[in-house]
């Protein structure tokens, strides 16, 4: 008999099929909405689960006493509870590597648009600001050259940092759990304190995980020790960083800009202060957010499902302990 599967994203037809191959598919589109209903309706008899951005708390998985797999279209894992998902043997997979470059690319285009003042810029144009040939007042900051600091040197921080050695001549410092003598050794890299890299980056840009450690890891005693020439970049998750603090350093000029993809809350608040700051590049969690890499995490998500739906070991694999318990 097929299993139950519940599907809270949208697939392609390819991959929809292929799931169907396999399982009995029902589909929540838009569960933030008043799909959320519609989803903990579907969870009694759900099997598998695959899907993203979501918190998936264990009050909303106890309405599911059947689940087996939870495939997460997303490398990042704070929307589950780890213990909770072990103690009950469920298996979570994630989609780590296939979006790896895309989301280095984000990183890059945030940082080129923050020191160039790219979408600042490309507005005054639309506005019809453009009268004459521009002046000081709205040149911008070199990127090359420049010094590039990582905080959390995984997959995505060694991506940043070869388009940074590689592309743009940058010396690149980091910070990390421990060294990594072999980033060191591919990208010329320096190992960093938190707070030495604060102070000496040109470029602060964040690519850890959202975990208990680093929830709020920058505030305001890490924005005072950045440089008014700092540009802070944020492509890892919004509740990294105390944003009420990076709003006063901004405001303040404690650092010259932001790029950022993530945020506290998401959707981004429209009256946001971050919204009405010129040297604020906001986008939408935008960091894999490519038709080649969404399919190819989508595809990923889906294998990952198959697999634990049919007994196997995922590939991607997140929690071994709950392998040990099923
Ligand atoms: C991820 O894969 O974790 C991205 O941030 C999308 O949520």
């Amino acid at each position: 008999m097929k299993k139950q599967v519940v599907l809270y994203k949208k697939l392609s037809p390819m991959l929809m099929s292929r799931l169907q191959a396999h399982a009995d598919v029902t589909l929540i589109d838009e569960p933030k909405s008043d799909g959320l209903a519609r989803l903990r309706a579907a969870l009694p008899e759900a099997q598998g689960l695959l899907g993203a951005s979501i918190k998936l708390d264990a009050a909303l998985l106890d309405l599911a006493p059947k689940l087996e797999a939870v495939s997460s279209v997303s490398v990042g894992i704070d929307n589950y509870d780890l213990d909770y998902l072990d103690q009950r043997g469920i298996l979570l997979s994630n989609t780590p590597d296939v979006l790896t470059e895309t989301t280095a690319d984000t990183g890059f285009a945030l940082i080129l648009a923050s020191a160039r003042r790219v979408v600042e810029l490309a507005n005054l144009v639309r506005a019809g600001q453009w009268k004459r040939n521009i002046g000081p007042l709205h040149f911008g900051s070199d990127v090359h050259g420049k010094t590039l600091g990582i905080i959390g040197m995984g997959r995505i921080g060694e991506a940043l940092a070869q388009r940074g050695h590689f592309g743009f001549s940058m010396p690149v410092i980091y910070h990390s759990h421990s060294p990594k003598p072999a980033v060191e050794a591919r990208f010329n890299a320096g190992y960093r304190s938190l707070d030495a890299l604060l102070q000496e980056a040109d470029f602060i840009c964040l690519t850890l995980p959202l975990t208990a450690e680093t929830e709020g890891l920058i505030g305001a005693r890490e924005f005072a020790l950045m440089r008014p020439e700092s540009i802070f970049i944020n492509i890892s998750r919004g509740k990294v960083v105390d944003e009420a603090a990076l709003i006063t350093a901004l405001q303040q000029a404690q650092i010259r800009a932001a790029g950022l993809d993530v945020f506290e809350r998401e959707p981004l608040n429209h009256d946001s202060p971050l919204l009405h700051l010129n040297n604020v590049v906001a986008t939408p969690h935008i960091g894999s957010a490519t038709h080649e890499t969404r399919e190819a995490m989508a595809r990923c998500a889906v294998d990952n499902l198959i697999s634990a739906l049919a007994g196997e070991r995922p590939a991607n694999l997140v929690n071994p302990k709950a392998w040990a318990v099923r």
